[in-house]
């Protein structure tokens, strides 16, 4: 296990830690961009009310919900949508890079990653946009992440050069690595242009 990371078991014994869960919904899809770019898989991210890319999700009270319940609660208020979430989506935990070292503010972030059909995926940015209680409050938009890179180096470079939220940016590209979302050699461009 990599250092800063914890077991779910070891963030669920902290005491006193106030823990937050957030997901990566995605699908492959056969679409191209410009009829010829395969996009691949359609991860989904948000613009948050503070101006920074996140993933949908919050913070969640395991005095009265499970770390999955209040997972699919915030999902509920940011996407309109029920979205099942189970222990088996859990991906990591650590602490967050920003909460301060005394334990009774420590916040330790969740991460989850679900596989949906492409037609689940269209159907989360649809309610995301109308129904959804949060849209145009807490959350101001569902994006898609363009995981392929152009000619001229844009793309998922660009992308990645944005401001992200906590830990959202290596959540994410831990889970294209993990997943297999994008080829190990153009991912590690994309993060060196990013760089740049
Ligand atoms: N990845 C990692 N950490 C994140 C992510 C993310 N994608 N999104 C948010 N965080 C961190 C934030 O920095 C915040 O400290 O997790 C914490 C809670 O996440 P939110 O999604 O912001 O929480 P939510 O419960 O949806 O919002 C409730 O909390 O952020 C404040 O005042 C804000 O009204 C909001 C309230
Ligand atoms: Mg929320
Ligand atoms: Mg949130």
């Amino acid at each position: 296990m990599a250092s800063g990371q914890l077991s779910r078991e070891e963030a669920l014994a902290c005491e006193g830690c106030r823990h937050a869960c957030h997901v990566m919904l995605f699908c492959n899809t056969n679409s191209k961009l410009f009829g010829k770019i395969p996009i691949r898989h359609i991860p989904l991210m948000q613009m948050r009310f503070d101006g920074l890319l996140g993933f949908s999700g919050g913070f969640v009270n395991l005095s009265k919900e499970s770390l999955e319940e209040g997972l699919r609660r915030e999902l509920s208020e940011e996407l309109g949508v029920d979205i099942t979430i189970s222990e088996e989506h859990h991906v990591d935990a650590c602490f967050s890079p920003t909460s301060s070292l005394s334990s009774s503010s420590r916040l330790i972030l969740h991460f989850y990653v679900k596989k949906m059909e492409e037609e689940e995926i269209r159907k989360v940015e649809q309610m995301a946009s109308s129904t959804a209680a949060d849209h145009g409050q807490e959350v101001l938009g569902m994006v898609r992440v363009p995981l392929y890179t152009l000619k001229d180096g844009s793309g998922l470079a660009t992308f990645l050069s944005h401001s992200f939220v906590g830990n959202a940016r290596s959540q994410l590209i831990n889970s294209l690595q993990r997943f297999n979302l994008v080829p190990p050699q153009e991912l590690h461009k994309a993060l060196s242009r990013a760089m740049e």
